[in-house]
């Protein structure tokens, strides 16, 4: 596992859309499994940034959503799907033909895996990580094996979204790509930003390798960069702490 500790958030969105935008000069049909959740909308903001100022392209990528919550159709607020329309998909000049999401009304998991297989797999995945080490809605838990599938979500993981829900109630289920599924991926680029996440974040790059930390799976990979900002590394051993850049 590479760490990359930046100074801020924005400095960790920054380093993350250097890495989007690398992949992309390298290879313009760049498979892209593609997060929500408000680690990323700094990253999504500076890669239409780059789009409209510097040309940036996605033109020939495919991107596959990560999760989606079970009953939101793609116009609710709280969706993963518009979080990705309207903050990368219709931003930038992605092929609607190329972009997949799991449908949170009739999830066809089976359908999601042979697409992915299809595009020749995920080159490169981006992650967040949930308070309780969860990557996409892989809770605690969850086989470092699986696949796409329908999951029951945490009080945790619930609670911690409701800030997008407003007064409604957060979904209980949700439909991700399995740890397996990521684990696929060529190459895996995780954030983390805040002191909130930082205990999890240690756990997750120097704990033991166990499901009660899914993100603890990505230590098995042999591509996996971690970009944090300060807060999140503070948890870390003084060595990866004083690393930079
Ligand atoms: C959410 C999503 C994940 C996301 C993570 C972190 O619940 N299912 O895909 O990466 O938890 O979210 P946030 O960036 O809002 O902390």
């Amino acid at each position: 596992m590479r760490v990359v500790i930046e100074d801020d958030y924005d400095g960790m969105s920054r380093a993350a859309a250097d890495v989007v935008a690398g992949a992309l000069a390298a290879e313009p049909r760049l498979v892209l499994g593609l997060p929500t959740g408000a680690t990323m909308v700094g990253t999504y903001a500076e890669l239409v940034r780059r789009h409209r100022a510097a040309g940036l392209s996605f033109a020939r990528a495919t991107t596959f959503n990560l999760d989606e919550y079970l009953g939101l159709g793609p116009d609710h607020p709280a969706s993963c799907r518009r979080y990705l329309e309207e903050r990368l998909v219709r931003q930038v000049d992605l092929d609607r033909a190329r972009v997949h999401f799991l449908d949170g009304r009739a999830p066809d998991p089976v359908a999601y895996e042979l697409a992915i297989a299809g595009a020749g797999g995920i080159d490169l995945m981006l992650l967040g990580i949930g308070g309780n080490g969860h990557i996409g809605f892989n809770e605690p838990g969850s086989s470092f094996g699986s696949r796409t599938r329908q999951v029951t979500l945490t009080g945790q993981s619930r609670e911690a979204n409701a800030h997008w829900f407003g007064a409604e109630p957060v979904p209980g289920r949700a439909v991700t790509m399995g740890i397996g599924t990521i684990l696929e991926s060529d190459r895996i680029v995780l954030l983390a930003s805040g002191a909130a996440k930082a205990a999890i974040v240690a756990a997750a790059v120097e704990g033991p390798v166990d499901p009660a930390v899914p993100a603890s799976a990505l230590q098995m990979h042999t591509d996996v960069t971690i970009v944090l900002d300060r807060d999140a590394a503070s948890a870390l051993s003084g060595e990866r702490a004083s690393a930079s850049g």
